[in-house]
């Protein structure tokens, strides 16, 4: 008998495909996400659930007493309660490597749109305010040469790196946990301390998973510290930032703007100041939102869950819980 899987969200045919050989499945093929109460009776006899960004809990754990495996379709995994699975033997999978590149772009695009203000000018574009531009003071700022801070050097902070050192001649300092020697000696970078980092770059980028220890990585004291012509740009979680203090350094002009792709809160409240503030990009977390890497995000979620529902070792087990593995 094959191993029974439920897919809180529609995936690509070619994965589907694959899932079939290998498992019984069925698909929540609404568009809007499956209800908890819906959720809860899907899964009770299931061995193995993909499922972005589902909220792990005790009570959905009780749930399904067969569970092996939860494949996230996203690199991303605070949405998991790791001693609480391991406390059920449950496996977690997450998506890394296949959206590196993508992401990377992405953070290049809110990099130029904020210094450049290309939102804002399109604005202008079409209401006929053209002329504006004489106004010094709608001016932006030079990206090529500047310097570069990410806070967090992981592969999307490396694909960034590589991007602005060879791509616009960056100069790319980092704070990071640990050294990451191999890095510096490829990309010319420099490791500072998060204090350093905020007072000397001209861009700072965070790009740390959320966790307890990140939580609030950036508040008031780093908005504090940095240059008055700094932009800041997250593109991890919206919630490795103190967003009260950010909106505050932003309307005090105490920094030259952000460039945001995610929120202490998704979606964004409409009653968010972030909102109506001109010197702020914003997109909807879409980082690793295009075909190419979505597919091969569902098509890596996939093998993770089948590896995990046959008794093999899934190649994406958060590290967490990498010692379950059997
Ligand atoms: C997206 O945010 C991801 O974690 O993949
Ligand atoms: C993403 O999670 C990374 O490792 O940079």
């Amino acid at each position: 008998m094959k191993p029974k899987v439920f897919i809180t969200k529609q995936i690509p045919e070619e994965v589907e495909r694959y899932i079939a050989e290998h498992c019984e499945y069925s698909i929540w093929e609404e568009e809007t996400p499956i209800p908890e109460a819906q959720l809860k009776e899907k899964i009770k006899d299931v061995d193995g659930l993909i499922c972005p960004k589902a909220n792990v809990t005790e009570s959905l754990l009780s749930h399904a007493p067969n569970l092996k495996v939860i494949s996230n379709i996203a690199v991303g995994y605070d949405s998991f309660d790791t001693e609480l699975m391991e406390s059920h033997g449950v496996l977690g999978t997450h998506t890394p490597y296949v959206l590196d590149e993508t992401v990377a772009d992405l953070i290049f695009g809110l990099i130029l749109s904020a210094a450049r203000r290309i939102p804002e000018m399109d604005k202008f574009v079409r209401s006929g305010q053209w002329s504006s531009m004489e106004d010094t003071s709608l001016f932006g700022k030079d990206v090529h040469g500047a310097t570069l801070g990410i806070v967090g050097l992981g592969r999307i902070g490396e694909k960034v790196a590589r991007r602005a050192k060879f791509g616009f001649n960056m100069n790319v300092q980092y704070y990071n946990r640990s050294r990451r020697e191999e890095l510096e000696e490829k990309y010319g970078l420099e490791k500072k301390s998060m204090e350093e980092l905020m007072q000397s770059s001209d861009f700072i980028l965070t790009m740390v998973p959320l966790s307890p220890e990140t939580t609030k990585l950036i508040g008031e004291k780093e908005f504090s510290l940095m240059k008055q012509e700094a932009v800041f740009i997250n593109a991890s979680r919206g919630k490795v930032v103190d967003e009260s203090a950010l909106i505050e350094a932003l309307k005090s002009n105490k920094i030259r703007g952000a460039a945001l792709d995610v929120f202490e809160q998704e979606p964004v409240d409409a009653a968010n100041p972030l909102l109506s503030l001109d010197n702020v990009v914003l997109t909807p977390h879409l980082g690793s939102a295009t075909q190419q890497a979505r597919d091969a995000m569902a098509m890596k979620a996939a093998e993770n869950l089948v590896a995990g529902v046959t008794g093999q070792a899934p190649p994406n087990v958060v590290k967490e819980l990498q010692h379950l593995v059997p």
